[in-house]
């Protein structure tokens, strides 16, 4: 028999806000908005909304049911929780990525998080700088020194630069809440942190909505012209929706569709998962997962999707957003700081801004964490403390890799690229395969059901079975295609970079070290629970 788990969630409400938390993040508020503004408006909601439909929403129901499955024979890590869907060992090898993902994804959006602290408390001591007219450039001068991207180990020199000590306090306040455990530690806190950061930014949203027209010079820039920059269908001249929507011809809107749905709902990084091996036997799933999935997307549409664009657009023009749309470090820390300067009381709002942006980002880091810790502990029968120890450390040098390579952010572009896009749709794909046929459908849809409080439409059989892993493979069919053949030899591609850039080569070297680190460590689990099975005699799970 496997280990009994041990770690349980309090109350129901407290999982959804955990989860909850996991997916609404940075994503939400900064990279949703700059994709929308970029990829053609309202008409980027069509992929988008297919996207919810056919991977968000499918994916997020098999990775509760998968994890609350796992959890209930024992374990709460995906390399377990694979283990026990099939009769084969070789299955925990595809748990591996699931341990990879989040790790690498948190080495990096720590650091991002750290910022947002940073300037959340620089508005409130009055550290920000000041610029005038439509003009950004304090800003990024601001942005430049503080992360030090001008080159490598700008921020690493004699002195400790605020960038370290900021996040160091990010991590001690993430590792500090991993440490109380999944109920005291992560579910108190995302009781607090969610409510909170929706007050907060339905505050800035009224802010933004009530602004009027600040700017008589420029009688245009309204916020109803600032909602119909971000909303209209942005159809190229001559062209038609269509044009926009061809995948033939616009792969990218579909791409950035689907991995905006992953990045944002946290599906595809094994969180959910094992957040929800933590569930008892009969707790819902079904519900549970599905008002999840529609809060994230009420930050993502409603407040994420009305705020930057439209606040941008009334104070600073088109211009300004075009320039840095589908760069949502661009838009959070060079655009809105400047938006800030001009609205009234700006700083109070940037302030709020700025920290609801940590409250959103510190819930989702600290659930990367989980389901490494979940790993050790069963892996390894590490106790917490021991745990947690390993694995601050393991991500205190990740993360200080990338504070290293600063210069133009290489090894965090780097990461995200190739773990938070392209291993998310790598693992998302093996969830619902999993999930549609290797527990089987049936199997699957009836294992949903126990303890469910709604039932899942039955279409979703066949999404599930066909439309989720179809469309998720002729997606990536089309990322692989136009990411490493079309646009392969271009000069700063990611191909080009990985083939050519000094610093990609030694983050990839370093993703490539964490990966087979990792896959000896799930081997030796598999052993260790091959010969505890064996030992207590039965050898079934
Ligand atoms: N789901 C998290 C976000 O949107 C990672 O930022």
């Amino acid at each position: 028999m496997a280990e009994l788990k041990k770690e349980q969630w309090a109350t129901r409400i407290g999982v959804i806000m955990a989860v909850a938390g996991s997916a609404v993040g940075l994503g939400n508020f900064l990279r949703f908005p700059g994709l929308a503004a970029k990829y053609g408006g309202g008409a980027f909601m069509i992929p988008y909304f297919i996207s919810l439909l056919l991977i968000g929403i499918p994916i997020c129901w098999c990775e509760w049911t998968l994890g609350r499955y796992g959890g209930q024979r024992g374990y709460n890590s995906a390399p377990g929780i694979f283990r026990v869907l099939t009769k084969s060992g070789g299955s925990i090898y595809f748990g591996v990525l699931a341990v990879i993902v989040p790790l690498v994804i948190y080495m990096y959006y720590v650091f991002i998080e750290s910022w947002c602290l940073a300037y959340a408390w620089y508005y409130l001591t009055g550290g920000m700088p000041q610029s005038v007219g439509t003009d950004t450039t304090p800003f990024k001068q601001f942005f430049a020194d503080f992360v030090g991207t001008g080159d490598n180990g700008l921020v690493l020199g004699g002195r400790l630069s605020p960038a370290v000590v900021f996040l160091l306090v990010v991590f001690v306040m993430n590792f500090y809440l991993i440490y109380r455990g999944l109920s005291k530690g992560i579910e108190t806190f995302c009781k607090f942190a969610m409510p909170s950061l929706i007050f907060f930014a339905i505050l800035v949203l009224i802010r933004v909505l009530t602004l009027g027209t600040p700017n008589p010079e420029f009688p245009d820039r309204n916020v109803s012209n600032g909602l119909g920059f971000m909303w209209n269908l942005k159809v190229p001249e001559g062209g038609s929706v269509w044009t926009l929507l061809n995948p033939i011809h616009n792969p990218e809107i579909w791409l950035q569709a689907a991995g905006q749905i992953f990045f944002s709902l946290s599906v595809g990084f094994g969180i959910v998962m094992t957040y929800a091996s933590y569930l008892r036997a009969k707790d819902d799933v079904v519900l549970s997962g599905i008002s999840a999935t529609a809060t994230n997307e009420f930050c993502e549409v409603c407040l994420g999707g009305l705020i930057t664009v439209p606040a941008a657009f009334i104070f600073l023009g088109g211009d300004a957003i075009t320039n840095v749309a589908g760069s949502s470090l661009g838009m959070g820390f060079l655009t809105l700081p400047a938006v800030f300067e001009r609205m009234p009381i700006g700083h109070f709002f940037g302030f709020i801004w700025f920290f609801l942006l940590f409250l959103a980002a510190i819930t989702s880091s600290l659930s990367m964490l989980q389901p490494v810790i979940a790993f050790l502990e069963e892996g390894f029968g590490l106790a917490r403390r021991a745990s947690v120890t390993f694995l601050g450390l393991l991500t205190l040098i990740g993360s200080f890799f990338v504070v290293y390579f600063s210069k133009d952010l290489e090894a965090l572009d780097t990461m995200d690229f190739w773990i938070g896009q392209v291993g998310i749709f790598l693992l998302g794909t093996i969830t619902v395969i999993f999930f549609g046929w290797v527990l089987g459908i049936e199997r699957g849809f009836e294992e949903a059901h126990r303890g469910a409080h709604i039932r899942i439409p039955g279409f979703f059989r066949f999404i599930i079975k066909y439309l989720s892993p179809l469309y998720l493979i002729s997606i990536f069919s089309l990322f692989i295609y136009q990411n490493l053949v079309v646009k392969a030899t271009e000069e700063g591609s990611y191909v080009w970079r990985a083939l050519y850039k000094h610093e990609t080569q030694i983050t990839l070297g370093f993703i490539l070290i964490l990966i087979v680190f990792f896959t000896m460590l799930v081997n030796l689990a598999g052993k260790r629970w091959r010969e505890r099975e064996a030992s207590a005699g039965g050898g079934g799970l």
